[in-house]
């Protein structure tokens, strides 16, 4: 789709469709959903950062929350090498002497009134948090150096950011980190919770496997290991497909501490249930 902005043609992205459920963890939902509220026309939405630990959920909660609003979602990865016109139009050389102004998908979503999830947003440098600052503020819009434009973000428009605590990131600068709140923390769930969680990703475990992965999860979690959600699927996926592959010879216990053992490593093996 291409739209016409100050008389430049922008090639807009496309939005992104994944099939997810969000499941339990209903305060944090509530959290992010209310944060993007608007309650009197002289109000704002707020630009909230989800954060957590790897593999805990957090783009899956921005994707939820944002398909609950009915929104086109877009989702803009954000990388160590993310410049600030990937943040906004990048032209591309489109036969002689001409360009083609695309752009991103936080750009499309400005445009169209959907929302962006930046994701990993902890992993762009302060050069391109900085060509945002207007757009999370009560200016809300931007501007294209590139395409020589400025862009006024639609009304409907809402931004998430998403962010992990491990050490390969950058430190966001005191303007960034102001402008990005409320922040919303995503902890381990509890155990019901996460067995729902396994169950909605792993339709075809038998409960065993998940109860046998849950029960390794939730000894990991008090012991404030780094495992989350994510391993466990792994696991659980993993011991089926061996099961499948070997048959009924292989005990389950066998094949789940395999899955173990090649998804986490050998320290792992200390939170395997007992029998
Ligand atoms: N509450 C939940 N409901 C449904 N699925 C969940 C829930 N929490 C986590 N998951 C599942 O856990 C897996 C990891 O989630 P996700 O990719 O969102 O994590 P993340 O925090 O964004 O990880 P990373 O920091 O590596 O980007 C996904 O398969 C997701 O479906
Ligand atoms: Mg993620």
């Amino acid at each position: 789709m291409v739209v016409d902005i100050e008389g430049v043609p922008l090639h807009l992205a496309h939005p992104d469709e994944i099939p997810v459920q969000w499941v339990g963890q209903e305060e944090v939902m509530r959290q992010l959903l209310a944060a993007w509220l608007v309650v009197d026309p002289q109000d704002l939405p707020m630009n909230p950062r989800v954060l957590g630990k790897p593999g805990v959920g957090k783009t899956t909660l921005a994707y939820a929350a944002a398909r609950r609003l009915g929104r086109e979602v877009y989702i803009m990865q954000a990388t160590v090498d993310t410049r600030p016109e990937d943040l906004l139009i990048t032209p591309v050389i489109e036969g002689a002497g001409r360009l083609r102004y695309v752009a991103s998908p936080l750009m499309t979503a400005m445009i169209r009134g959907g929302v962006v999830i930046l994701d990993e947003g902890n992993r762009m440098s302060e050069k391109s948090w900085a060509s945002l600052a207007p757009l999370l503020d009560n200016r809300r819009y931007v501007e294209s150096i590139v395409a020589g434009i400025k862009i006024k973000a639609h009304p409907l428009f809402r931004l998430v950011a998403t962010m992990n605590d491990d050490a390969s990131t950058f430190d966001l600068p005191e303007y960034i980190h102001s402008r990005l709140q409320p922040q919303i923390l995503i902890d381990f769930p509890e155990r019901e919770e996460e067995y729902a969680i396994l169950r909605e990703n792993l339709p075809f475990g038998d409960e065993q496997i998940l109860n046998y992965v849950t029960d390794f999860l939730q000894q990991a979690h008090a012991a404030d290991e780094r495992y989350t959600v994510r391993d466990g699927i792994n696991i659980g996926r993993f011991a089926v497909k061996l099961r499948r592959l070997i048959g009924d010879q292989m005990r389950l216990r066998e094949a789940l501490h395999v899955a173990i053992l090649e998804t986490l490593g050998e320290e792992a093996l200390r939170y395997v249930p007992r029998a």
